[in-house]
């Protein structure tokens, strides 16, 4: 492979999802091998204060990798955490030979691109139990747990928990300013969130019971009384969404767990974005150990939470797709 091919490889990488987009990753290419390292000055200390959603963001890019390097006809073997004394090397990808490129090769290389996180409502069709299973499927091939949260008694607590983080969080000055550090007015921002990704109403105040992050803290009225709208009360309220709610986990809760979570989280946004869905992750129950803890008994879950998932199908005016480091930034030739 040329240093162009690698360049595409590694720009596709780039766009898996990160934590507050902190894109927490370098690449560096020797002959046919391609090095995943995290980079821990992009972590974030308030939030994520094990690295656990860095780790699993570098999980998505090695995802993003592979799947960018089969679509373009290689067959490639990886490995995670190749070197214990080196704990930053999070993965080792190496093309071992040509592939015949399938269809569904060509299919999620392509969703690569047409992926974004989404956290305006949903319209309101139901996600098919199908592609739920095909999702399922894929996360069961990396031994990640998928499943989907449809019990209304585990509906209330996982919301009910959700909305008890986000509270927390909300009080939290060092959360909030880590929330504001990484927050982008400016369009053109090559890393954070963009305000024009982040939907414009409350989201306390949303047709929905799932509760998206709030990355506006603080700017908003004391009143917040659900589905008010000011300007006619007496209006019906909006069609309530029926997102597809997925909890996935893993056995153990080690940096191997959360980049193979990573992994198939990349796998399952890839496949959902096929299926013609658009998803947001959730993860303000998660990023608390006592109400991650909280939510394992609640839903008597074995193993261990690793993301949260909301996905549905998204109306026509989108949000806008959020944007990237240069390659060059992040891609280094050695030798
Ligand atoms: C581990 C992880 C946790 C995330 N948690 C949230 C979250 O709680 N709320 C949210 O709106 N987005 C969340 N995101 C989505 C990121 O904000 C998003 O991926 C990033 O801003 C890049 O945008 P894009 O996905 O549209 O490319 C999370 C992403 C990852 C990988």
């Amino acid at each position: 492979m040329d240093r162009e091919q690698w360049s595409r490889v590694v720009e596709a990488a780039t766009r898996a999802p990160s934590i507050h987009n902190t894109q927490p990753w370098s690449f560096t290419v020797t002959g046919d091998r391609l090095d995943v390292r995290t980079d821990p000055s992009r972590a974030l200390h308030a939030l994520d204060r094990s690295g656990r959603q860095r780790v699993i963001s570098c999980g998505v890019a090695v995802e993003f990798a592979l799947v960018a390097l089969r679509a373009a006809g290689s067959e490639v073997a990886v490995e995670l955490q190749p070197d214990p004394a080196d704990g930053d090397l999070m993965a080792t990808l190496t093309v071992t030979g040509p592939r015949e490129v399938s269809e569904a090769d060509r299919a999620l290389g392509a969703a690569i691109a047409s992926r974004h996180t989404e956290r305006a409502p949903f319209q309101p069709q139901a996600v098919p139990a199908e592609v739920v299973d095909d999702l399922q499927r894929a996360a069961g091939t990396f031994s990640v747990w998928l499943e989907p949260i449809t019990e209304s008694d585990e509906e209330v607590a996982t919301a009910f928990l959700l909305a008890r983080a986000e509270e927390l969080e909300q009080g939290e000055p060092e959360y909030v300013a880590e929330l504001q550090q990484w927050l982008r007015t400016d369009p053109a921002a090559v890393d954070g969130i963009p305000v024009a990704a982040v939907p414009e109403e409350d989201p306390a105040t949303r047709p929905s019971n799932w509760l998206v992050r709030d990355f506006v803290v603080g700017s908003r009225p004391a009143d917040r009384s659900p589905f008010h709208n000011p300007e006619d009360p007496d209006a019906p309220p909006p069609a309530v969404e029926r997102p597809a709610v997925v909890l996935m986990g893993t056995d153990n809760d080690d940096a191997v767990a959360w980049l193979t979570a990573g992994r198939a989280l990349g796998q399952v946004l890839l496949r959902a974005t096929v299926a013609g869905l658009a998803a947001s992750p959730l993860t303000q129950a998660l990023d608390w150990p006592a109400t991650r803890a909280q939510l394992r008994s609640r839903l008597s879950l074995v193993g261990h939470a690793q993301m949260l998932l909301r996905l549905g199908y998204p109306s026509s005016d989108r949000t806008p797709s959020t944007n990237r480091r240069p390659v060059a930034e992040v891609l280094t030739f050695a030798g």
